[in-house]
């Protein structure tokens, strides 16, 4: 994908808040500190329109990107981050639920996992939600670099068993550190980008009002 503009719509936490949703929309999910805003920023070939920090729990908003006034890439807050009260994560749980199911330009969520780990409880909660929504067909793992390929590879087996991945959805390494597997990424997220179009219903035949 050619990024001719990317930029940032604005940080939200209710419905009410989102744009209006007149473009397609993919979302970035995953645990806090797996790299969702690394990754966004490696896609769009960006240093830092995305915020991201090692300190887990740096966005703890929805943050929406417009691309090429052509699509939406959404960053979602991360969750399993320790610091936070029970009612701050019962708070994110309900503006991430509220989101999947309110979007009606979603097209797809796409889950990102620590290569080095096994998923854990959330993401595979996570994971079911975003199935049950019809989607998760591309996981991503990321931090590709810190692994040799052969321990990744079998790295990537486990995380797909693990998360009950469906047989036609893919696993993808990425390293957004080193700018590695993006191509294969935008080859899935561009398979999901057809425009919103909309049918018109059929014309009455000349005459047939009259
Ligand atoms: P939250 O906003 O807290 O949900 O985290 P996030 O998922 O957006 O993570 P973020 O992109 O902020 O990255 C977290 C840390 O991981 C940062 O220190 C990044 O530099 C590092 N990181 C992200 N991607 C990679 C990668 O591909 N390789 C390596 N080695 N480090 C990475
Ligand atoms: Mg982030």
């Amino acid at each position: 994908m050619i990024i001719k503009e990317a930029t940032f719509v604005g940080s939200f936490v209710k419905l009410e808040q989102y744009p209006v949703p007149d473009m397609p929309e993919i979302a970035m999910a995953g645990r806090s500190n797996v790299g969702k805003s690394s990754l966004i920023n490696t896609l769009l070939n960006r240093k830092k329109l995305a915020k991201t920090s090692s300190t887990p729990g740096k966005t703890r908003t929805i943050n929406f990107y417009n691309i090429n006034h052509h699509f939406y890439l959404v960053d979602l807050p991360g969750y399993g981050y320790a610091k936070v009260s029970k009612k701050e994560r019962e708070s994110w749980g309900g503006m991430i639920g509220k989101y999947l199911s309110h979007r009606p330009s979603l097209r797809e969520v796409v889950l990102l996992v620590d290569c080095r780990h096994d998923p854990s409880e959330d993401d595979k909660e996570m994971y079911g939600w975003i199935q049950q929504r019809g989607f998760g067909s591309v996981v991503i793992a990321t931090k590709a670099d810190k692994l040799s390929r052969s321990k990744l590879m079998q790295q990537m087996k486990r995380i797909r068993n693990q998360l009950g991945m469906k047989k036609e959805a893919v696993i993808l390494p990425v390293s957004a550190l080193k700018k590695e597997g993006v191509d294969p990424v935008w080859e899935v997220l561009e398979s999901h980008l057809a425009p919103i179009s909309f049918e018109m219903p059929p014309l009455p035949e000349q005459g047939e009002d009259e």
